[in-house]
């Protein structure tokens, strides 16, 4: 499989509707960054990677119903994670409201949200768009 950075296309924000995960802040910039997969063309996989120095923030991970359960979401949680140590990040967070399981999976474990870094409370997703019901997760990298 092979995942690839992305640009912020139409493509990218139906895919996270369709997901129902937030798409207000969508946009590439110099800490945020989306990587995708395709089969066919089409993509079947993508997550967003939001560093800050050593913390830093896996969002947006959405894989299609019709391409679930065949080790996509995994290969593109362990990409960024690589990415991630490769540029110094020490400690990686997410929120989540419906995937705590599949992240558990993965050796991510709940924290009080209090405890985030201050980078990490300051992400709009974080402060502004994932409701306060959402789920903090870290994993040391
Ligand atoms: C969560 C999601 C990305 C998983 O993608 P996927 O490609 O189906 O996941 P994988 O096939 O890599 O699954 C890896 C393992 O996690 C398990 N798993 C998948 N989704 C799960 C869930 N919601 N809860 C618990 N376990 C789950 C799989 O059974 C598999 O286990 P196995 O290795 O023992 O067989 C996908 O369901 C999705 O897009 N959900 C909607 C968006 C979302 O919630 N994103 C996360 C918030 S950022």
């Amino acid at each position: 499989m092979e995942i690839a950075q992305i640009p912020p296309s139409p493509e990218l924000l139906e895919l996270l509707s369709d997901c129902d995960l937030p798409v207000a802040d969508i946009a590439v910039s110099d800490t945020l960054r989306f990587y995708g997969c395709r089969s066919d063309g089409l993509l079947t996989g993508v997550v967003g990677l939001e560093s800050h120095g050593s913390v830093a923030l896996l969002r947006s991970l959405a894989v299609p119903r019709s391409s679930r359960g065949a080790g996509i979401g995994r290969a593109l949680v362990r990409f960024v994670e690589q990415r991630a140590r490769s540029r110094g990040v020490r400690t990686m967070f997410l929120l989540t409201e419906t995937a705590d399981g599949f992240f558990a999976l993965l050796g991510y474990q709940p924290i009080p949200r209090e405890q985030a870094p201050p980078a990490i409370a300051a992400t709009t997703q974080f402060s502004v768009l994932c409701p306060a019901s959402s789920r903090l997760l870290s994993k040391p990298l």
